[in-house]
């Protein structure tokens, strides 16, 4: 089944107050067709200084909720025709000791949020899913219409929980869904991931970097302002009702090399830190060591990475310094 144009001029962004959704927020509103912009967050990750620059624009609004509460999401939503799902828990070794987390902050989340589509009627949703639903391939490149997959870790599993219920909502009520298995995005305001942490811990303390793992880890780093344009690309693309896309770089760095990176960021001599590492080929329970992802699906509607890992890392940890600095971090 396929889908014509859409011409969306109304976006709700749920999780928009945090990292990734606070660039859709710019993005969208630099742009002159959209009217609306609806930023639904509980503010759990998000923060109000996301979108402080936008505070006098009319086409901007807030609402603080919590996607749990159905009939308040639902009523939010009316309006609107595109909604860009964000909403999830960030901290994929969290289920180590809580294994219901990626079920309550992750598939019951992405329910809700097509539930409250069925409801208020609205067309499209943009899920920000995750690499993380191909499980651990190895040095195998990883494309969209691999099968069947294999989770390794609930976040894996909760994510694609997500993917197969808009498929289905798609298929059932009318929506039309497209999916993005992103690889690490990075980026100003950045809530976590790895680069953060090495951030953090070296201006804390300069002389002592604690590694996950063996520092082999090996993945694609993309930068977020590439992951709006490709979401925005795809969001615009007439195809089938239900279409997964990869967004990655195509190139990789380790996690050695990203340390290596923060010292020089920082502003250390990389003769005075010493590295310790926790050792193990990954860095917890659930991680994936080596990610592969194959671009071509979204590369043949015109997307264009301009940066590379090892640029997008750079770029993202200056940024965090620059945060630190003014107290934000
Ligand atoms: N950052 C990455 O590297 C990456 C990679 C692949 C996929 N993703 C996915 O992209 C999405 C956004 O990631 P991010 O890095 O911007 O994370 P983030 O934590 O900065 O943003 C998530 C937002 O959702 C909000 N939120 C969480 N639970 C909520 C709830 N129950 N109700 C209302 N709001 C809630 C948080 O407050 C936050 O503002 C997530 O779903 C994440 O799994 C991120």
């Amino acid at each position: 089944m396929g889908v014509g144009p859409l011409n969306a001029s109304r976006y709700f962004l749920v999780g928009g107050a945090g990292f990734i959704g606070s660039h859709f927020t710019d993005r969208l509103l630099a742009s002159d067709g959209v009217d609306r912009v609806t930023l639904f967050d509980n503010f759990s990750s998000g923060r109000d200084w996301h979108f402080d620059q936008h505070a006098a624009d009319p086409r901007l609004s807030v609402v603080r909720a919590d996607v749990h509460d159905l009939k308040e999401l639902t009523a939010a939503m009316a309006g609107h025709q595109v909604v860009i799902h964000l909403a999830s828990n960030p901290d994929i070794a969290r289920a180590a000791t809580e294994p219901a987390v990626d079920f309550d902050e992750g598939t019951l989340l992405t329910h809700h949020v097509v539930e409250a589509m069925r409801h208020t009627g609205t067309e499209r949703i943009l899920y920000a899913s995750g690499s993380g639903v191909y499980g651990d391939l190895g040095e195998v490149e990883a494309h969209e219409d691999r099968g069947p997959l294999e989770a390794v870790s609930t976040y894996g599993a909760s994510k694609l929980a997500g993917e197969a219920m808009i498929a289905a909502y798609a298929h059932m009520f009318g929506l039309s869904g497209r999916v993005f298995r992103f690889g690490n995005v990075v980026g100003p305001r950045q809530t976590h991931g790895v680069g953060f942490d090495f951030v953090r811990r070296l201006l804390d303390n300069p002389s002592t970097l604690p590694i996950l793992g063996d520092g082999s880890q090996s993945k694609s780093y993309v930068h977020v302002s590439d992951v709006v344009s490709a979401v925005l690309l795809a969001n615009e693309w007439e195809g089938r009702i239900f279409q997964p896309f990869n967004v990655a770089t195509g190139d990789y760095v380790t996690v050695k090399e990203i340390a290596d990176l923060a010292v020089e960021c920082v502003g250390l001599d990389p003769a005075s830190v010493v590295y310790r590492f926790t050792g193990g080929d990954r860095g917890w329970k659930g991680d994936v060591p080596i990610v592969r992802i194959a671009t071509e699906r979204i590369r043949s509607l015109g997307w264009v990475c301009k940066h590379t890992s090892r640029e997008a890392m750079r770029a993202a940890m200056l940024s965090m310094v620059g945060d630190a600095r003014l107290g934000l971090l």
